[in-house]
């Protein structure tokens, strides 16, 4: 950046566009640290909130104007006075919200569902988020990314990783389970590959675009891929014994794929829906009830379990970063959020320095 004060960031007005605005770059204030970004990978909640159209509401709700990417992942340049841990040349994930850091969601990690309006900020969301080459973080909200994993790996922690994490200690995982992943963007394809980490022992994936079927394949995270369709349950039933998976994870938010999770989840199972927005519906009793059988919904995660996270997967010594199909530079962020919404990719990475590839 050399010696100016000023950079470009990407915003998203909302018209399927990225629009490029100048900032300041920040100076860190007490407990503030200057991150310089090496990599901002893009989620789907950002295509189905912002993008397209500003959506969300409320924690998702999108200031226009604001730099957008909640997946931030880089290397610390400056921390400002009062920094009791974090210091320059440290490479750090974001929690990609910022709390009030007082209320009983903060006191437990999770800043996600804070209840302060004033204070609760999301990166890319409320605040400025990773789509710059600089970002302003609060000290409280970084994560040290251990030595042996990439820019890249860490920002998929920062949201998909995290939150698939998140759910997946809701269910538990072991050897023991046979795992339906319904819906293979960057949220299902890091669930079977925690998944597999975690120990299970089949994986079956379930998805509507050849590209994510095709990813899913080549990289061996799924047993089987089925391309979506009203015969699912019966499929899966039919590669199980008749018996169904033991656990199911949803991550396409799609009613029909919500419906196939339940159904073909056998008796004392457990799903979780992670997909979000949308509906489902299903029969209480024949599909849960006397089936006995237990829903969880799952929102991102701790910064605690994001900690635990980063050490898990280094032990596993599994990669996140073999999810990204696209690497794309910040003056082509444009390209890299339509890539993203239509579906053809794996997870598409806004990436600088070392990173670009
Ligand atoms: N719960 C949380 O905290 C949390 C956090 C991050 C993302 N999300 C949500 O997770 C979801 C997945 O995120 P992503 O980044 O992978 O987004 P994505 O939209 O790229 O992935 C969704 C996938 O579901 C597939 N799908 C659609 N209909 C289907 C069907 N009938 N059967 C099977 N698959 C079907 C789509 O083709 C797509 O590949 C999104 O809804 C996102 O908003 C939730
Ligand atoms: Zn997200
Ligand atoms: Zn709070």
């Amino acid at each position: 950046m050399g010696k100016s004060n000023v950079m470009k960031g990407a915003t998203l007005p909302g018209n399927s566009t990225v629009e490029f605005r100048q900032f300041a770059i920040p100076e860190p204030g007490h407990g503030e640290v200057l991150v310089r970004t090496k990599s901002s990978t893009i989620c789907g909640s950002d295509i189905r909130c912002i993008y397209h159209e500003h959506l969300g509401k409320g924690a998702e709700g999108y200031i226009p104007g604001m730099i957008a990417g909640h997946e931030p992942c880089g290397q610390i340049e400056k921390a400002g006075p009062g920094c009791r841990r974090f210091k320059k040349g440290d490479r750090v994930v974001l929690y990609h919200i910022s709390g009030c850091g007082v209320c009983n969601d903060c006191r437990r990690g999770y800043m996600i569902s804070c209840t302060s309006e004033k204070y609760r900020r999301a990166y890319g969301w409320q605040r400025n988020g990773g789509m710059a080459p600089y970002i302003l973080a609060e000290e409280k909200d970084l994560v040290l990314l251990p030595d042996v994993l990439s820019y890249t790996d860490g920002a998929q922690v920062a949201c998909g990783f995290g939150t698939v994490y998140e759910g997946l200690e809701k269910v538990g995982i072991s050897g023991n389970d046979i795992v339906l992943v319904t819906g293979l963007g960057p949220v299902g394809l890091a669930t079977a590959m925690l998944c597999k980490a975690m120990g299970a022992t089949m994986i079956i994936g379930t998805d509507v675009i050849e590209e994510r079927m095709k990813i899913a394949r080549k990289l061996k995270l799924c047993d089987i891929v089925l391309k979506a369709g009203p015969d699912n349950v019966k499929e899966i039933k039919a590669l199980t014994g008749g018996m169904g998976v033991e656990r199911a994870i949803d991550c396409s938010a799609n009613a029909k794929a919500r419906e196939v999770a339940i159904q073909a989840t056998r008796k004392w199972g457990k799903i979780v829906f992670i997909g979000e927005g949308g509906t489902v519906s299903f029969k209480p009793s024949e599909d849960m009830i006397h089936d006995q059988k237990t829903l969880y919904g799952s929102w991102v995660t701790s910064i605690w379990k994001m900690e635990e996270l980063v050490e898990r997967i280094v032990r596993w010594g599994i990669r996140p970063e073999k999810l990204v199909t696209h690497r794309f530079p910040l003056e082509k962020a444009g390209d890299a959020y339509s890539l993203m919404a239509s579906g053809k990719c794996g997870k598409v990475a806004v990436v600088f320095d070392e990173e670009i590839k």
